[in-house]
């Protein structure tokens, strides 16, 4: 198939999810409450800025109250810690966000511990993360992984009984999407294999994926021969690449070699267009929820 029929359009999907919320953001309103997210950046990270960027103005379009806290790259972890009690203690913010990548000298689990897990809209606390691995809806899941449910569910695209293959055992994607999609529950219940750096015969476990999902971080790394035919194919990655015939002298690619997998595959993201919409939609989903929550 070399027609654009087997793209899976996350921007329309992402645009549904979002269209959702907003009877929820009407009934917070008569009841006085708007939802407020807080974004943290360290440092000047170019894709960092991008995201965050993004994400406060999806907030900024749906009437969610944002502001986003830039911190120098040499700010002590003691520092961004006082900076997340005080968010944890101001009833206004019903949603905190430290964006990744930290500077090295912040340790990242110290970070996540920190945030009032009822605040945690990314999902990455330790009580949050125990929540998926338990199979409890009451936690919060990880946006990107949620995103990825989301994505296929609403594509039409069953996760039931199918095999699926990560590529990537990341704390971000790869680890939380295999606890989510193990679950015995509707929307899930898949057989989950888990591929990373280490793993033998990467190519042969890609070949038996119903669905596979790239989220190593390695440009154009999934090519046509790993792919069955008919296969779903879901590009996470996002990596910029040298291209001295740009005019920036770079570009980005997913993780899969998408001219020479989208003709054979069954479905697939388009990257740009298919998982990051859905990354932000979900993190506004968190965000009302988290307001409902907090002001019940
Ligand atoms: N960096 C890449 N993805 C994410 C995400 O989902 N949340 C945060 N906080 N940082 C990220």
């Amino acid at each position: 198939m070399t027609s654009s029929s087997n793209l899976i359009d996350g921007r329309a999907i992402a645009a549904q999810v979002l269209e959702e919320l907003r009877p929820r953001l009407e009934r917070l309103r008569t009841r006085g409450v708007q939802p407020g997210l807080a974004f943290v950046r360290v440092g000047e990270d170019p894709a960092s800025r991008v995201y965050v960027g993004r994400k406060e103005k999806t907030a900024a379009e749906l009437g969610i109250r944002s502001h986003t806290h830039v911190l120098p790259e040499a700010t002590p972890e003691s520092e961004l810690l006082a900076l997340l009690d005080r968010l944890n203690r101001d009833d206004s913010w019903h949603g905190i966000l430290v964006q990744a990548p930290l500077p090295r000298h912040i340790r990242a689990e110290r970070i996540y511990a920190a945030i009032r897990p009822d605040k945690d809209v990314d999902g990455f606390h330790p009580v949050n993360m125990g929540r998926l691995l338990l199979g409890d809806p009451g936690g919060f899941v990880p946006c990107t992984p949620a995103g990825i449910q989301e994505l296929l569910v609403r594509a039409g695209i069953s996760w039931e009984g199918a095999h699926v293959v990560i590529l990537g055992r990341g704390n971000i994607v790869g680890k939380p999407l295999a606890a989510l999609l193990c679950q015995k529950a509707p929307r899930a219940n898949a057989t989950v294999t888990l591929c990373h750096s280490a793993t033998r015969n990467l190519a042969e476990h890609c070949r038996r994926a119903d669905i596979l999902v790239a989220a190593m971080g390695v440009p154009e790394f999934v090519r046509a021969d790993m792919v069955r035919p008919g296969a779903v194919v879901v590009d996470v990655g996002v990596n910029r690449v040298a291209d001295p015939a740009r005019p920036g002298g770079t570009r980005l690619v997913g993780d899969v070699a998408f001219a020479e997998v989208q003709p054979l595959a069954g479905r697939i993201t388009p990257n740009p267009g298919g998982v990051g919409p859905m990354t932000i939609a979900m993190l506004m989903h968190n965000t009302v929820r988290a307001a409902e929550t907090l002001t019940a």
